[in-house]
């Protein structure tokens, strides 16, 4: 059974398969000089994308990855169905429908934030993005998604995982952290996962976003004089969260500041942002950045051994 890839999800791919106990095959996907994008089959890869299963690993991310995605699972639907409509090259290989068994796995999933309608008229971009590539796979995993209840009663099984055990791992021996802190409400469950693996003291901070830039945290007495504190969540874009919670854990005496993520974003000079608040920043490979330290092939992995048990066990 192979474990597939285009561009965006190599490298990952590579590291899931040993894991699965199955082989990467890496497709062909490139790009036109207009910027439109080209995936293949590799004519001698087709017979193992008709196997009994196959796993696609994709990020829905940039925009482009959104249609690179679709196009790669649209060419082993097809194959899978031995539909060679408009073929204009020979093949002799077989053309019977070898039934389900695509799964997509999604290290970074690109529109999650918009999971609700602020006004009117708006779309919920995390639900548009599942509606679309579900009609053409058996069945999502998905790392560390913003909210996950936004997915709730789509057409295939999802299931929804997390690199917080490989952070906590990668924290506890590289920084040995004596506090974890969420910086808003919307990460708690993540980073009180990591404080228990970790064994050690955790807290949040309410957070009120101004803008895309600007944030506020509540002012709350957090005890961390003295300590090394790791502050937890699921992505850093701006860094913009991170900044303000590691001023708030300095001015209240603590003697480091980690930060650690799922996703590093890292948009319009984070990383220096970010170089002049904390000490070190961790994050893993789901999207390919210079703080990647983590590997998200465990967790993927994870996932997806209960989504295929899931299926087969239904099916
Ligand atoms: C939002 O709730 C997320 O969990 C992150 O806290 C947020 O996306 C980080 O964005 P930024 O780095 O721009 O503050």
């Amino acid at each position: 059974m192979p474990v597939l890839s285009g561009a965006s999800g190599a490298g990952i791919a590579e590291k899931l398969a040993p894991i699965l106990d199955m082989e990467h095959v890496a497709l062909e996907s490139r790009r036109f000089p207009d910027g439109e994008a080209y995936v293949r089959i590799p004519p001698e890869s087709i017979e193992s994308v008709r196997s009994e299963s196959v796993v696609l690993v994709s990020n829905t991310f940039p925009d482009s990855g959104i249609m690179q995605t679709l196009l790669l699972l649209g060419a082993i639907r097809d194959v899978r169905k031995g539909d060679l409509s408009s073929l204009k090259g020979e093949w002799s290989g077989d053309t019977e429908d070898v039934g389900p068994g695509v799964f997509l796995a999604i290290p970074y999933y690109g529109y999650a934030r918009q999971d609700k309608r602020f006004s009117a008229g708006e779309s919920i971009s995390a639900k548009m993005v599942t509606e679309v590539v579900s009609r053409y796979c058996d069945g999502i995993a998905i790392l560390d998604l913003h909210a996950p209840e936004v997915l709730e009663g789509m057409d295939v099984p999802i299931e929804f995982v997390s690199s917080m055990p490989e952070i906590a791992e990668r924290l506890q021996n590289g920084v040995s952290p004596d506090f974890i802190l969420s910086p808003d409400k919307g990460a708690i469950s993540r980073a009180t996962e990591v404080a228990g693996l970790i064994g050690c003291d955790f807290s949040y901070l309410e957070k009120t976003r101004i803008d895309a830039h600007t944030i506020e945290h509540t002012p709350k007495n957090l005890d961390v004089s003295g300590k090394v504190v790791a502050i937890v969540d699921d992505m850093i874009s701006t860094g913009g969260t991170i900044c303000r919670a590691s001023d708030a854990l300095r001015r209240q005496g603590a003697t480091e500041v980690h930060a650690a993520c799922t996703h590093g974003l890292f948009t319009g000079g984070a990383l220096s942002r970010l170089a002049n608040h904390v000490d070190g920043v961790y994050t893993t490979d789901s999207l390919p950045n210079p703080r990647a330290s983590v590997s998200a092939a465990p967790a993927l992995a994870r996932g997806l051994s209960r989504l295929m048990e899931k299926v087969t066990h239904n099916g």
